[in-house]
Order: structure tokens, then sequence, then C-alpha cells
């Protein structure tokens, strides 16, 4: 029995559909042993994908990136989202692919002959409620330990973990994640500023993950009246901006209200917080309502 999960689901594991609490791979799997796999999360409502194509070109992206052929076509994986989405009882549900190299004797090379390994699970989210959008979080800095290869979703996490545990243990939402004195992203989120009525992003290189609401804020913006920026963002810049704000596939668009324990601008969720977030939901009840 695993602990906080719905053992009884049902998940994809490498062409099979089984029982959660009964899925299992082999402890020399490469994913368990070198980290060595990638992985995406399609957020969906009322059973229908959000932005599928979008995470999907981003799971072939990832795929490429670190050079596994898992054969499968757009339609396969298409097909398995879709698939999973059915079988799923929830309203709002979350699909997890995670892809690794597959199981092979231990080296750190490339096994010749490994067969990717494949599995996908679905589990119910919870849209933030008032408490998150009107209140808004709080968020601390920190440096940024990770590899230097962000813009890959790579499961190997353990920077992203340390981070958001150094979070929960300093009591606040987020953490900030700065890279010589740049900002970077938060643990598992993107991160935007508001200053001088300007959404401003960090820049799409390898330092941060290319998240799927990334664009989409852009688009939101654009469509709102709202400048848009994508430019290295100083952590001063940070301290002395009007609004922060995070995106991600479950939390959608957040406000962050508190940064290293001072209020970010007057302390509550800012004019451009919310015109982003009645645009988001106005999309959303337009595609899924
Ligand atoms: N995380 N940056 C990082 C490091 C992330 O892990 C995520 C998403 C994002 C936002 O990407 P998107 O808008 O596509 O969700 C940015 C997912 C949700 C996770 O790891 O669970």
């Amino acid at each position: 029995m695993i602990p906080n999960v719905d053992n009884d689901s049902i998940v994809y594991l490498n062409g099979d559909l089984v029982r959660l609490g009964d899925a299992k791979i082999s402890v020399l799997d490469r994913g368990f042993i070198f980290g060595d796999g990638i992985y995406d999360v399609v957020p969906a409502y009322k059973g229908k994908p959000f932005r599928m194509g979008d995470h999907l070109t981003r799971l072939e992206r990832s795929l490429a990136a670190i050079q596994i052929d898992t054969g499968r076509t757009r339609q396969d994986w298409e097909d398995l989202v879709t698939d999973m989405l059915r079988r799923s009882p929830h309203e709002n549900t979350m699909i997890y692919i995670q892809v690794t190299r597959g199981v092979a004797k231990r080296d750190h090379a490339f096994p010749a002959d490994a067969v990717p390994t494949v599995l996908c699970m679905a589990s119910a989210f919870s849209r933030p409620g008032p408490a998150q959008r009107e209140q808004g979080l709080t968020a601390i800095a920190v440096p940024d330990i990770r590899w230097l290869r962000c813009e890959i979703k790579s499961i190997s996490l353990l920077g992203n973990v340390l981070a958001k545990q150094q979070a929960v243990q300093a009591g606040v939402d987020e953490v900030l994640q700065f890279r010589d004195g740049y900002l970077t992203e938060g643990a598992s989120c993107n991160i935007w500023i508001v200053q001088n009525g300007t959404l401003i992003g960090p820049p799409l290189d390898n330092r941060i993950l290319e998240g799927i609401r990334y664009r989409f804020l852009e688009q939101l913006a654009s469509e709102a009246g709202i400048p848009f920026e994508s430019r290295p963002i100083a952590e001063h810049e940070v301290d002395d901006c009007e609004e922060v704000m995070m995106t991600s596939a479950t939390k959608e668009v957040l406000p962050i209200v508190q940064f290293n324990g001072k209020p970010v601008g007057a302390g509550t969720p800012g004019p451009i917080y919310a015109k982003l977030r009645v645009a988001y939901d106005d999309i959303l009840e337009a595609s899924h309502g």
C-alpha cells in the first residue's frame, strides 16, 4: 500500500494497464539508477487536455535532447493521453508521462539495446482556490544549484527537490532561484515580474524550463494589451518590482505577494496579475467550460 495515492487507479506501464499499487519496474531501470529519463505533465479539465500539442512537442524535444527513441509517433502519444483521460474519474486530471532509457547493466554510457520504459499515470488535481488566488503566495530567494540543461524536462530533480524543501523549512510557499545574481525559475514553476506595467520573464535558454505557460502567458499579455519583455532579471529588480507571479500546469497563474519577508508592491495581488488571471479563466471556460 502506497500512502496518500489511489492504489487502485490504473497506470500504463510499457504497454500494460496495471493497478498503481502493483506497478513495478526493475531496480536496474536507468531512471532509478541514474535519473536517466524525462517526463511531462499535461493538465486536463473536464476530461479534455489543455495545450496537449505543446506538451507533447516538449516531451519529444526532451527525448531528442537525451537521445531516447521510443519509436512512438505523435498520434501514439495523443492516443495514450486520451485513453488515460477516458479512464480518469476526476474533474481535473494531471497526466504524468515519464520515459527512461530502460533496463540495463549499470554502466554510465548508453546501453546498446535497452528498451525505453514508458509510464503514464492520471491523478486528480485541484485548481487553485480563492485563498491562493486572492491572498497570494510567499517566497524566498535561494541559489540555483542545478545543472546547466534546465531546458530539458529531466526526471533528475534533486536540485529542484532541495530548493522546494528550503521553502517548506522556511515556512513559505515557493522559492525563486537565482544563478549568478539573475532570476531563473521556481522549484517547479516559471516566475515573472512586473515593472512599470510591463510583464517580464527570464530569457528562454538552458537555465530554465520553457513552461507551456510561458508562451501562453505571453499570448494572454499581448491580447490584454500588456507589454511583455523576455530578458535577464537581476535580483534587485525582484526586490523593487510591482508584482511577482508564477505559472505551472497545475497552479495555472498565481501571485507572489511576499518575497524574502517583504511585501511585493502593495503586498496584495496586483492589477497585471488580475488581468492575466481573468484571461486565463476565460480561455479555460471557453475551451473546457
Ligand atoms: N513543473 N519550471 C520547472 C522547473 C517546472 O518543473 C515546471 C513545471 C515549470 C512550468 O512548466 P509548465 O507551465 O509546462 O507546467 C517551469 C511540473 C508541473 C511538475 O514538475 O510537476
